[in-house]
């Protein structure tokens, strides 16, 4: 078994970022990114990023431009154009600068019934278009960490299996618990998540030399509370947060999370 202390030298940026779900209208993004961006603008040693609904796109990319935060979207059509009404295409996301694409969300696979043949599909489109995806995958009900981690690399075989060695460094998987998301849940503790973290690397690093290089983040009611010790665990690259991020400087303190001083 892979010590967890292994992959942190390998070098994986640690990436903190938030989906603001269904939240936030245009001008609500704008005041939002007025208070974010100089509260971190002396967080340089890791990647943050925010994911507005498609709305918001464009004021975020006209307040983000030229900030040490990216942004990017929150789904994306496997097809780059056609007649898909209501839907967008990654070459729009990509034309709006968008760094990040999230696909395979809990709440997506429960209200768009989306299963894994599908996000494999959108992540094509997403690395076809330059944009690195996010790859959510959880468990429904909470298991042992090892019962997990091995229904979650079956998910991970289907949605990354057409994802060539040299386009892995652009993946993001997203471990998001979905008994962990959203009002009135709690996070998986360090351990929990670590442990699920670790089944996922053992697994990416198995796949290829560039597997290495895939960051694993951890969503699911994370807080400031919790931030510290989940981002504590080597095997936990980064953060992905939700309705606590909904307050800017909430997301800052955050996105500081033991930052370091060069
Ligand atoms: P939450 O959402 O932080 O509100 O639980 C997390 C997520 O869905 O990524």
């Amino acid at each position: 078994m892979e010590d967890e202390g292994q992959g942190a030298a390998t070098g994986r940026r640690t990436l903190i970022g938030t989906s603001w779900k269904m939240n936030l209208v245009p001008s609500e993004a704008a005041a939002y990114l007025d208070a974010l961006v100089p509260a971190v603008r002396d967080v340089l040693d890791r990647d943050l990023f925010v994911l507005p609904a498609f709305p918001a796109l464009a004021t975020v990319r006209e307040r983000l431009t030229g900030s040490n935060v990216a942004w990017g979207a929150q789904d994306v059509h496997p097809e780059d154009r056609g007649a898909h009404t209501g839907d967008v295409a990654a070459p729009m996301l990509a034309d709006l600068g968008c760094g990040y694409v999230e696909v395979g969300h809990a709440e997506r696979r429960r209200d768009h019934a989306e299963g894994p043949g599908l996000v494999a599909r959108k992540v094509g489109a997403i690395l076809r278009w330059g944009m690195r995806p996010i790859v959510c995958v959880g468990e429904t009900r909470r298991a042992d960490p090892a019962t997990t981690a091995t229904a979650l690399v079956g998910d991970l075989d289907t949605i990354l299996g057409g994802v060539t060695a040299a386009d892995l460094p652009r993946v993001i998987v997203a471990y998001e618990p979905g008994w962990a998301i959203g009002e009135g849940a709690a996070a998986a503790s360090p351990e929990e998540a670590a442990a699920v973290h670790l089944g996922l690397r053992v697994w990416l690093d198995a796949l290829a030399p560039e597997g290495r290089s895939v960051r694993i983040i951890y969503g699911g009611s994370v807080s400031p509370a919790n931030a510290g010790p989940l981002l504590g665990r080597p095997a936990v690259d980064g953060l992905f947060v939700g309705r606590h991020a909904l307050d800017p400087l909430v997301f800052a303190a955050i996105a500081r999370t033991g930052i370091r001083r060069t």
